[in-house]
């Protein structure tokens, strides 16, 4: 046993000071030391003399014996492939390796410009599912069943079951934040919308929408035209005029819809404002006594404002693009132009 352990220091001796200059000999030193009729078998070999009392020590500095050779291996190999490529192969003068950079998509850049501002007054966003059920799509939004925007030439149904609809607008993500009875309530709910409408230059049958939901006690028309008045200031600038125009929507009461001078032309009229000037960007009012009774908040007690907007036209007239239709169709020629912008 005192022989072996002597034998075993001497090898490790041995196979410490062992170097190798390139893959040959490192391939060397594993068929010496570590192949079939390399040392570390031949000493297993040797377990046979070795007393039965004293086997499962012996066996155990054998194992160790074993790994020590094995870990030089290792280390042999990897500073060998190492060295190949640091000393001969890289030219350190070279210029360093291109990184490609991703492009966000130009919606996602416009709806990160609309959240980011009202998130700065304390909006939080939600989102909801695309596929809705009539409930949250149409029914709480107080749209009683022979409203024209239920027809199906507006609405896509799920063939399967005709109380699905995909989502014609986000006011249903709005519906699922106020049956969650958590108030006061200020959420934006950005995302993809679907009308069955004929695809187009102008027009798509899917789309995105930003839309907001504020409500608490004692929410009043001038919060929703003060929140309002922000926003567009910090999106279109200090100098845009804003108007007002009394509208229409069966969740909301009194609504309106809102204008803002043409950022194209300054108002002096072009194609863009049709001449008059004036861009309509979303539509607006206080939330409908009868959506919130829907929902289990008492309208006496709360009340709320919401409004909605497209993205699509905003990053149209931002970004000049001149057909909807690029939006959707993944050219990465059309996409590559967004590379680096925030
Ligand atoms: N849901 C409306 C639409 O899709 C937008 C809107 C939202 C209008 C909230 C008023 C209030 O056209």
């Amino acid at each position: 046993m005192t022989e072996l352990l002597e034998k075993l220091d001497a090898y490790k001796k041995e196979i410490d000071a062992v170097t190798a200059e390139n893959e040959k000999q490192v391939e060397e030193f594993r068929i010496k030391y570590l192949g079939t009729k390399g040392l570390v078998k031949s000493i297993m070999g040797e377990m046979k003399n070795v007393a039965p009392e004293r086997k499962k020590e012996a066996g155990q500095i054998l194992n160790e014996f074993k790994q020590f050779v094995e870990t030089k291996y290792e280390t042999l190999k990897a500073a060998s492939t190492n060295s190949e490529h640091t000393a001969s192969s890289i030219d350190l003068s070279l210029p360093a390796d291109d990184f490609p950079i991703g492009s966000r998509h130009p919606v996602a850049l416009m709806r990160n410009r609309i959240v980011s501002i009202f998130q700065r007054l304390g909006f939080a966003v939600a989102e909801g599912p695309e596929i809705e059920d009539d409930w949250h799509n149409f029914g709480a939004l107080n749209l009683p069943a022979h409203h024209p925007a239920r027809d199906m030439q507006d609405t896509f149904y799920v063939q399967t079951n005709p109380d699905w609809v995909l989502r014609t607008h986000t006011s249903s993500v709005q519906i699922r934040e106020m049956e969650k009875g958590k108030l006061p309530i200020r959420m934006l709910m950005p995302g993809r919308v679907y009308r069955n409408e004929t695809v187009s230059a102008r027009s798509h049958c899917f789309f995105h929408q930003v839309e907001g939901l504020y409500i608490d006690e004692n929410v009043s028309f001038a919060d929703l035209k003060q929140t309002l008045y922000f926003f567009v200031k910090e999106m279109y600038g200090k100098d845009v005029k804003v108007r007002f125009r009394p509208s229409y929507f069966p969740f909301t009461e009194p609504s309106a819809e809102m204008d803002v001078t043409c950022f194209i032309c300054g108002g002096d009229g072009c194609n863009i404002c049709k001449k008059t000037g004036w861009v309509e960007i979303l539509g607006c009012g206080m939330v409908h006594p009868n959506v919130l009774s829907n929902c289990n908040i008492d309208p006496n007690k709360y009340t709320g404002f919401a409004f909605g907007m497209g993205i699509e036209r905003p990053a149209m007239l931002k970004y000049g693009v001149k057909d909807l239709r690029l939006f959707s169709e993944n050219d990465v020629r059309f996409l590559k132009q967004f590379t680096g912008a925030i």
